[in-house]
């Protein structure tokens, strides 16, 4: 299982962000769990500096821009400089502050050249009657792979997000076999344009309102691959009652 943490702006303090860092170190030496954690950017830097573990790190985003006179942006070589090795990219919460689907396929582009491997946010803000989600969902991971190579689409990581499933509590997350079903139709999606048969190995997670309390309901009646986790990843008890849940 893939277990991913999106520290979002939760985390602000050193101290905090080091004693998450040293329950993930314990947590990631358990057998078939790895743990990346998605810091704010200057907090990720100070983190992955001295760090020897098992423990990866994720860009919370990276800059659309190739560098130079841009202040304020943070390109993805700078994010490799620091040592992360994923960019979260197509959160909602940055497709609500203008990130457009070709944004978004961009910044994939970008990461992939410099060595950081994208997990792509995708979801829906409401379920309709007629499966209209289905199409959106569909669109935005076809849209996100267009520039890339067949070989660069088998390295693109999703996460299926629904925004309406994001910030509440377990018993507002997807129902388990809605997820089950949702988990299929991206692996087909994602069949249809990547090379051959290597779909087989792309990894789907889930994120929106995870919590120790439904994370072993939802790994267990889906063929997920892991999950992206935000309000219960930042309280180092919660957290570590969560990966818990899937050792
Ligand atoms: P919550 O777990 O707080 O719902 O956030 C999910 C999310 O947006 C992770 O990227």
């Amino acid at each position: 299982m893939l277990i991913v943490a999106n520290w979002k702006a939760y985390v602000e303090e050193l101290a905090r962000a080091k004693k998450l860092l040293a329950v993930s170190k314990r947590l990631a030496r358990e057998d078939g769990i790895a743990i990346v954690l998605a810091p704010p950017a200057p907090l990720l830097g100070v983190l992955s500096a001295k760090n020897k573990s098992r423990v990866a790190f994720a860009a919370q985003d990276i800059s659309a821009t190739a560098g130079g006179a841009l202040t304020g942006e943070a390109t993805a070589p700078a994010y490799a400089a620091a040592s992360a090795s994923y960019a979260i990219l197509g959160h909602s919460e940055r497709r609500a502050a203008g990130d457009t689907d070709a944004v978004v396929a961009v910044k994939l582009a970008h990461a992939l050249a410099h060595g950081l491997t994208p997990i792509l946010c995708v979801g829906e803000a409401e379920r309709d009657g007629e499966g209209r989600y289905l199409a959106l969902v569909r669109e935005e991971i076809t849209a996100a792979v267009e520039l890339l190579t067949p070989r660069e689409r088998t390295r693109v990581i999703v996460a299926y997000e629904p925004l309406w499933a994001i910030g509440t509590t377990a018993e507002h997350a997807i129902d388990p076999n809605d997820l089950a079903e949702m988990v299929l139709y991206i692996r087909k999606v994602i069949a249809e344009l990547l090379p051959g048969k290597s779909a087989r190995r792309s990894l789907v997670l889930y994120g929106g309102s995870v919590e120790p309390d439904n994370v072993r309901g939802l790994a267990g009646a889906s063929d997920v691959d892991g999950f992206l986790i935000g309000h219960a990843s930042v309280d180092p008890h919660t957290f570590a009652e969560l990966v818990k849940q899937l050792t």
